[in-house]
């Protein structure tokens, strides 16, 4: 496992060497992964969900957060047109508005934890579900049930997972949509942490399908848990 890089993290005030070294997302050389800039406020607020001892409010609250940095990043990557307004002072402004519908797919249960910071966005979006379980053993995926927007075919996929390990279940609901007839580059992966493994074995298979990620990990555990990790993002997040 390579080691994981560590940069000088810190606000424009701090010179470099009063700068704390954090340690901050790999890089990895596919054009369609994007990781969200490694500011000090992201890995702030990674070191809270990430750390053992946070309880579960804390970590429903610190997720929410980066959930809504990943959503706000995830609608930047879906078309726009030119839409010029006139504002209250009767002069043009030269905007622009988003162009075609959208909908959000959770792949339940840890997914479904996104759908609040998507809605808290797009109002009223359509949200679809996949439920996909890894075995514990096996680590591989099983597919039981989904439930999607009749017209998805005609719609942007915001898909939506915190954890990208093996990249399997993430591999099956794209592979559930594709058969619903969503062209790949209108799919749009947003998720929290992501193993490089993962992110390897998806981009290679779906080269036209974006991920929006907040941070790419040093590698998977024996049990094919993302290291270091946050641990079993459900259970810390719906198990009291
Ligand atoms: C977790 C996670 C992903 C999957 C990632 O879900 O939310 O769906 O594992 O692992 P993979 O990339 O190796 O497939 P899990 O099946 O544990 O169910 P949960 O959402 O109920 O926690
Ligand atoms: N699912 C999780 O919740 N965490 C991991 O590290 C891997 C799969």
């Amino acid at each position: 496992m390579a080691a994981a890089p560590r940069q000088c993290v810190g606000p424009g005030h701090q010179s470099q060497d009063q700068k704390p070294s954090a340690t901050v997302s790999a890089k990895v050389p596919f054009v369609n992964v994007h990781v969200l800039p490694q500011s000090p406020q992201l890995i702030a607020l990674l070191s809270m969900i990430r750390n053992k001892d946070t309880e579960r409010a804390d970590f429903i609250f610190y997720s929410n957060r980066i959930i809504r940095l990943l959503v706000e990043e995830g609608l930047n990557h879906l078309p726009v047109i030119e839409h010029d307004i006139t504002t209250p002072v009767g002069r043009t402004y030269n905007g622009l508005m988003f162009q075609g519908k959208i909908c959000g797919v959770s792949i339940m249960r840890a997914g479904e934890a996104m759908e609040q910071g998507l809605r808290d966005c797009c109002r009223s979006v359509r949200i679809g579900k996949i439920l996909i379980q890894r075995d514990e053993d096996t680590s591989q995926p099983k597919l039981f049930y989904d439930k999607l927007p009749e017209d998805i075919a005609d719609r942007w996929v915001l898909l939506l997972d915190p954890m990208f390990a093996t990249g399997g279940s993430a591999t099956m609901a794209v592979q559930v949509l594709k058969a619903r007839g969503v062209p790949e580059d209108h799919i749009l992966f947003l998720n929290l942490i992501a193993s490089p493994e993962g992110v390897s074995n998806f981009a290679t298979k779906f080269p036209r399908l974006k991920v929006v990620t907040a941070f790419i990990d040093q590698g998977l555990d024996e049990k094919n848990y993302i290291v270091p990790g946050l641990g079993d993002f459900g259970d810390r997040f719906y198990t009291i």
